[in-house]
C-alpha cells in the first residue's frame, strides 16, 4: 500500500512539474510568438511614387442604378416608351393608371403620329368624354414616390390640345383647356396642386414648383383634365429640387453623396457589358444621351429594363467634375458581347467593316464633345447644355471583357490607329477579357503589349480566399509594360450566398493593400457593381443598396471609403514579419500634400492579433497624433442588414503613438492609422 501510495505521490509531483513546465513553456512560446509579428514602416527608406488616382468607382446601369436609382426622376415611364422588348408585360402605358373622378368618363391611348421628337416616338392621348370632377392619369414612380413636407419639387410635362369637344371635324382650338397637376396621397388627399391652361397644337412644356403639405412615403402624381376633348401628353416628370449639387435633371443627393464620400479619383462609365450591348447594333450610343432630355432615345439596356438616357454623358461628366474625379468613358471595340444569351445565340460579332469608319467617327466626336472648343460641332452641343469649358477628358476605355479574337483585334486596332493619330493625348485602356487568367487574359495582354498600350483593364469576381492567396499578383508584374486598371473586382463569398459579409470586405481590404503597394503600375481600381435597388437587384454582391428613401451601406462600401479617404501618392516600404500563414496584410502611404502618413492593417483571422509597429526613422519617443479608424463586426459571416442598426461600420478615435508601439488588431478587421503631420 505504502509503496503504492508513494508511487502515486511521486507520479503526482512528476505530473505537477510537467504541467508547470508546459505552462511556462507555452507562456514563453506564446509571448515569443506575439512579439514576433512585427510591422516595420520603413520611413528611413526612399518612398516610391504611386498613382494618386488609385481609388475610383465604376458606374453601370444594372440593378436600377440609373433610372429608378441615382437619377433623381421620380416618375417611371415618363415618356411612354416602355415596350415588350424590355420586358414581356411592359407597354407604353405601363405604370400609368386612368383616373376618373366624380361621374367623369374617358380613356388613355398611345400614339406616335406627331411626337415631340423622332427619338421619343410615343406619347399618350388623354380623352375626356365626360369631365365629371376630372379625368386623368396617375403614376406611382419606381415602387413609390416618397415626398417630404416643405421640400420643393419640380414638376413638368409636355402637352398640346388635340381637340376640344368632339374628336372628328376640324375641332375647336380657340379656347385653352384647363388641367390640374396634383401630388396626392394613396387615398386622394391633395398634398400640392397647380392649374395649367393647354393652348394650341404645338408641343409646349409646362412646369411648376410644388411643396407638399405632408411627408408621405408613397405619394402619386396625377394629371387631371377638366374639359371634353383630347390632350396629348409626354415627358411627365417630377424631380426633387434638392438634388446633388442642386443640379436640374440631377442626381439623388443621398446616393451621390455616398459615392462622393469614397473620394473617387475617377469614374468609369456607362458600364461594362452594357457598353457593347446585346447584338451588334445595340451598343450604348453616347450621342443619344446628350442634348435636351425629351430628344434622347430610350432603349432597353442589356440588363433588361428601360434606359431613359436622362442620366447621360453630360450628367456623367458633370458628376465627375462635381466630385473632382477623372471621367473614364468606355466605348465598344466594335464587337458585341460574346455570351450567347446576350447576343441572340450568336456569340461575339463585329460591326461590318464598312460601318467601322462611321463608328470611329462617333468616338472622335465624343472626344470633340468633351474637349473641343465651344464653337466646334460637338463642343457646341456641350456648350449649349451649359458647359462651354472643355471637360478635360484624358482616358478612354475601348472594349469590355471581350473575347480576344481576330474579330476583336481587327476592330480594336482600327479604332486605336485613328485615335493615336488624331488624339495622341488620349490614353486608351485596353481589355484582358473577363477573368484574372486564361486564354483571353493571356491574349489580351499579348495584344496590348504588341500595340504598346499604356493601360489594360483587368476584371475578377472571385472568392475571398483567392484574394488572400494572390496578394503578390502585381509584385510580379513587369514595370516596363502597360499599367493596370483593375476595372471590376469583388470578393464573392459563395459560402454565404454572395452576401456582403465582413469576410468579403476584409479580403478586399487585403487586396487593396497590395494594390497600394503596387500602385506604381496599378493606376486605377474600382469595385463592381456600385449600386443596387432593393427589389430590382440582379447581381450580388453590390457596394451600395438603396430603396426609394434610404441608402444601405455595406461593409464593402466602408472598405472602399476608408481607402479612398486615406489615399496617398507615395508608398512607404512596409514589412510584416513572421506571418506564419496568418491572414494579415498591411500597407503605408504618404499624402505629400498634407504630409500625413497612413498605415492600413488588415486582419483576416478570426482572432485578434498582437503586433509591434516600428516606425523606423522616427524618433522613438516622439509622440505622434493619430486618427485611428477600425472597421470590424461580430464575425466573418456578419453583414449589414437593411433598416437595422449597422453591425459593421467604422469607429474613429484620436490617439497618440510613439515610434514603437504594441498594438492589437481585432479579428476580421481593417485598421487605419492616419498619422498627422
Ligand atoms: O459588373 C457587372 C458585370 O460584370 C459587368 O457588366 C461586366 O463587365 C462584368 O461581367
Amino acid at each position: 500500500m505504502c509503496y503504492n501510495t508513494g508511487k502515486r505521490k511521486e507520479s503526482k509531483s512528476v505530473l505537477l512539474i510537467f504541467t508547470l513546465f508546459i505552462t511556462v513553456f507555452t507562456f514563453f512560446i506564446s509571448t515569443a510568438q506575439e512579439s514576433e509579428i512585427k510591422l516595420n514602416i520603413n520611413l528611413d527608406q526612399p518612398a516610391k511614387s504611386i498613382s494618386p488616382d488609385l481609388m475610383g468607382v465604376f458606374f453601370e446601369d444594372l440593378n436600377y442604378a440609373a433610372d429608378g436609382g441615382i437619377y433623381a426622376e421620380l416618375i417611371q415611364n415618363r415618356s411612354f416608351e416602355y415596350s415588350p422588348v424590355y420586358q414581356p408585360e411592359w407597354h407604353p402605358l405601363k405604370f400609368w393608371e386612368l383616373v376618373k373622378l366624380g361621374d367623369g368618363d374617358g380613356n388613355i391611348t398611345v400614339a406616335n403620329m406627331r411626337p415631340i421628337h423622332v427619338n421619343n416616338p410615343h406619347y399618350a392621348i388623354l380623352t375626356v368624354i365626360e369631365p365629371g370632377e376630372g379625368i386623368g392619369i396617375s403614376n406611382e414612380g419606381f415602387d413609390c414616390i416618397p415626398l417630404y413636407k416643405g421640400e420643393k419639387y419640380y414638376a413638368s410635362f409636355w402637352a398640346y390640345q388635340a381637340y376640344m369637344g368632339k374628336m372628328w371635324g376640324r375641332g375647336d382650338n380657340s379656347k385653352p383647356m384647363s388641367v390640374t397637376l396634383r401630388l396626392e396621397t394613396q387615398d386622394g388627399s391633395v398634398l400640392a396642386e397647380k392649374k395649367f391652361e393647354i393652348k394650341g397644337r404645338d408641343w409646349t412644356k409646362f412646369e411648376a414648383d410644388f411643396i407638399p403639405n405632408k411627408t408621405v412615403p408613397n405619394a402619386r402624381l396625377v394629371l387631371l383634365a377638366h374639359e371634353k376633348g383630347g390632350i396629348c401628353l409626354d415627358m411627365i416628370s417630377l424631380f426633387p429640387e434638392n438634388t446633388f449639387n442642386n443640379r436640374r435633371n440631377g442626381l439623388r443627393k443621398d446616393l451621390a453623396e455616398a459615392i462622393a464620400n469614397i473620394n473617387p479619383k475617377f469614374v468609369r462609365f456607362p458600364g461594362g457589358c452594357l457598353v457593347h450591348g446585346q447584338g451588334i447594333h445595340q451598343y450604348y450610343d453616347w450621342k443619344q444621351s446628350v442634348g435636351p432630355v425629351e430628344e434622347r432615345k430610350n432603349s432597353r439596356n442589356l440588363w433588361g429594363y428601360d434606359q431613359t438616357m436622362g442620366f447621360g454623358y453630360y450628367e456623367f461628366f458633370q458628376f465627375c467634375e462635381d466630385v473632382k474625379a477623372k471621367p473614364i468613358p468606355v466605348v465598344t471595340a466594335g464587337v458585341c458581347c460574346q455570351h450567347a444569351g446576350s447576343s441572340p445565340g450568336r456569340g461575339q460579332e463585329g460591326l461590318p467593316l464598312e460601318e467601322m469608319p462611321d463608328y470611329i467617327q462617333d468616338v472622335l466626336d465624343l472626344i470633340e464633345w468633351a474637349n473641343g472648343p465651344a464653337d466646334s460641332k460637338w463642343g457646341s452641343v456641350r456648350a449649349v447644355a451649359g458647359h462651354p469649358e472643355p471637360f478635360g477628358l484624358k482616358y478612354l476605355g475601348v472594349g469590355n471583357e471581350d473575347a480576344i479574337t481576330p474579330i476583336f483585334e481587327e476592330r480594336f486596332k482600327m479604332i486605336y490607329d485613328v485615335l493615336k493619330e488624331k488624339h495622341p493625348e488620349i490614353i486608351i485602356i485596353g481589355t484582358s477579357g473577363p477573368f484574372h487568367s486564361g486564354p483571353d487574359y493571356d491574349n489580351g495582354w499579348e495584344f496590348a503589349n504588341e500595340l504598346n498600350l499604356e493601360l489594360v483593364d483587368e476584371h475578377y469576381y472571385v472568392n475571398p480566399t483567392w484574394f488572400w492567396e494572390n496578394l503578390d499578383r502585381y509584385d510580379k508584374y513587369s514595370r516596363e509594360k502597360a499599367k493596370v486598371y483593375v476595372g471590376e473586382y469583388a470578393a464573392h463569398d459563395h459560402q454565404n450566398d454572395k452576401r456582403n459579409t465582413l469576410r468579403s470586405a476584409i479580403a478586399e481590404a487585403a487586396v487593396l493593400t497590395s494594390y497600394e503597394r503596387n500602385a506604381d503600375i496599378v493606376q486605377f481600381v474600382s469595385y463592381a457593381p456600385l449600386l443596387a435597388r432593393r427589389g430590382h437587384t440582379q447581381w450580388f454582391p453590390d457596394m451600395i443598396y438603396f430603396d426609394s428613401s434610404d441608402v444601405h451601406l455595406s461593409a464593402n462600401y466602408y472598405v472602399q471609403m476608408l481607402f479612398g479617404q486615406n489615399n496617398g501618392d507615395e508608398y512607404i516600404s512596409t514589412t510584416l514579419s513572421e506571418q506564419r500563414e496568418l491572414k494579415l496584410a498591411a500597407s503605408t502611404v504618404r499624402d505629400s500634400k498634407s504630409e500625413d502618413i497612413i498605415v492600413k492593417i488588415v486582419n483576416g483571422e478570426s482572432s485578434s492579433q498582437k503586433l509591434k509597429i516600428e516606425l523606423i526613422g522616427i524618433k522613438q519617443h516622439e509622440k505622434l497624433s493619430v486618427t485611428k479608424t477600425v472597421l470590424t463586426g461580430p464575425n466573418a459571416d456578419s453583414f449589414n442588414l437593411d433598416a437595422k442598426e449597422k453591425v459593421i461600420k467604422p469607429v474613429v478615435s484620436k490617439i497618440s503613438v510613439s515610434g514603437s508601439e504594441d498594438i492589437t488588431v481585432p479579428a476580421n478587421s481593417l485598421t487605419v492609422y492616419r498619422i498627422e503631420k
